[in-house]
């Protein structure tokens, strides 16, 4: 075989003339396709430390066997009456039993792995289980039975997990959404919903989805990141952490602007923590993911409708209903639609202090995103007028972005200064400069004062609370 090099040299050797350079260029973009199908394709992320004595498919059958006969051996009425690790015990004592009945024989770990395999079929989320194990996976999206992939510290790669065919998946989905009461089937075949421990999921099968059933999970993480740790991790500089923190403190209205998983509620979170024990704090989300310490909070969250379309509560309600209830400040998981008004003039009069995030990849587009929301959600509020509800209301936008290599970053540290004619004035305080990618593929840049002080300096000053002038400093 040998390098494309050396056969292409082989090439006009033997033909004793040299190969028209449209062959050559053919066979290296073909060379170069291949590499890239080979990339997208390879597994990145392996959860299976078995090399086992017999064939994939061979063991598969074999799972399946073991799997079908012990259902038919457990008195599956008594199990829900045993704690976790009694079922545990019993799925490993009788499945251990029907797999030495098999021809096959397993070493050590080999029987080790099969019986969590046959456990968490039985009574986990099958396949999935050692991927929601493993913390330093934030999303597992599953295309179908053969291809699961996931989101490992902010790189997306391929696992080798499997599942037997679309039904084991349409099975595993079944049973994640008939926890929340929910169904999925081809007339309703799109679902949310939510794992027992919080993580969000969404399920939506063909004729939807048009090739497989596709399940996407968002893992809930209760050990939420802190301030210092995105310092660590160099998502923020210092000096930003302590200005994030003197805004809060001194309630100004933040939004937090971002693209999906960028980091944008784990910021909101964050933020959240430094917000006074005396307040009242109410927080509306579609699915509850803010771990606020604080005692005094109440915590809303949305309902989607029922199988005949009835019974959904959206964010507008909630927000709506949450202004009778006297909160000190809002934190709304995320601006979506029709309450985005609501949501500014509640900004506008007397619950400062609000925060939210908003799905935009700048911080002028997240304005241009709560305009379009405001007109969509059917408010025939005059252009200017409409600006000038989000000029005076927004103080600060952060911007979080996450780059190529994984990392995330907060990009942009802006401040909504109010208007100029027409339009809406911002400034940026403090941004992340990239510096192109090293060797190793990272990217590098540096996070970055402008020289500009914002004008909230005099408001947050006025609370008593001292953020030094050297901040701002070049
Ligand atoms: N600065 C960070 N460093 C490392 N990991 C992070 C950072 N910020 C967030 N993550 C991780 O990335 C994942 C997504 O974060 P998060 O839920 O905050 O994103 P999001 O922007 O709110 O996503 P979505 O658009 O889906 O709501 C989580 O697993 C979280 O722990
Ligand atoms: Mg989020």
């Amino acid at each position: 075989m040998g390098t494309l090099r050396e056969r292409l040299k082989k090439v006009r050797t033997d033909e004793g003339r040299p190969k028209a350079p449209t062959r050559a260029k053919k066979a290296k973009t073909e060379e170069a396709k291949k590499a890239q199908l080979k990339a997208q394709t390879e597994v990145g992320y392996s959860v299976r430390k078995r090399r086992s004595s017999i064939g994939r498919e061979q063991y598969l059958e074999l799972k399946d066997n073991v799997r079908r006969k012990l259902l038919d051996a457990l008195d599956l009425t008594i199990l829900n009456e045993l704690t976790e690790d009694e079922v545990d015990s019993q799925i490993r004592s009788v499945g251990g039993k029907l797999l030495d009945q098999s021809a096959v024989s397993f070493n050590r770990e080999e029987r080790d792995l099969f019986l969590q395999e046959i456990v968490d079929d039985v009574v986990g989320f099958g396949p999935l289980e050692p991927l929601l194990q493993d913390p330093e996976i934030s999303d597992i999206l599953v295309n179908g039975a053969k291809q699961v992939y996931v989101d490992r510290r902010g790189q997306i790669l391929l696992s080798d997990v499997e599942f037997r065919d679309d039904k084991h998946l349409r099975h595993v989905i079944d049973r994640i959404v008939s926890k929340v009461g929910r169904h999925v089937d081809e007339s309703s075949p799109m679902c949310d919903s939510r794992l027992p421990d919080g993580s969000r999921v969404n399920a939506i099968i063909p004729p939807l989805a048009v090739d497989y059933p596709v399940l996407s999970i968002r893992k809930f993480r209760s050990d939420t990141l802190s301030m210092d740790q995105l310092i660590a991790g160099d998502t923020i500089s210092a000096e930003v952490a302590e200005l994030c923190k003197a805004c809060v403190a001194a309630r100004l209205n933040i939004l937090i602007s971002g693209g999906t998983g960028s980091g944008k509620t784990t910021l909101l979170n964050i933020f959240s923590a430094y917000i006074s024990d005396r307040e009242r704090i109410i927080t509306i989300e579609d699915s509850a993911e803010l771990q606020l310490q604080q005692p005094h909070v109440v915590r809303l969250e949305t309902r989607p409708p029922n199988i005949e379309g009835k019974g959904g509560v959206t964010q507008y309600e909630l927000l709506i209903n949450c202004l009778r209830m006297r909160p000190d400040r809002i934190i709304l998981g995320e601006i979506r639609g029709r309450e985005a008004l609501d949501m500014l003039q509640a900004m506008n009069t007397g619950h400062d202090g609000s925060m939210s995030t908003v799905h935009a990849n700048t911080p002028r587009d997240a304005l241009i995103r709560l305009e379009t929301m405001v007109a969509m959600g059917g408010m025939d509020l005059p252009q200017t007028a409409l600006r000038q509800q989000i000029s005076s209301a927004l103080d600060v936008i952060v911007q979080t972005q996450r780059l190529p290599d994984g990392t995330r970053k907060m990009t942009y540290f802006s401040e909504v200064v109010g208007m100029e004619g027409e339009m809406i004035t911002m400034q940026d305080i403090f941004k992340f400069e990239r510096k192109g990618v090293s060797e190793d593929g990272k990217s590098l840049g540096e996070h970055a004062a402008t020289g500009v002080v914002p004008r909230f300096l005099d408001k947050i000053r006025a609370t008593g609370i001292n953020v030094s002038p050297d901040l701002f400093i070049v």
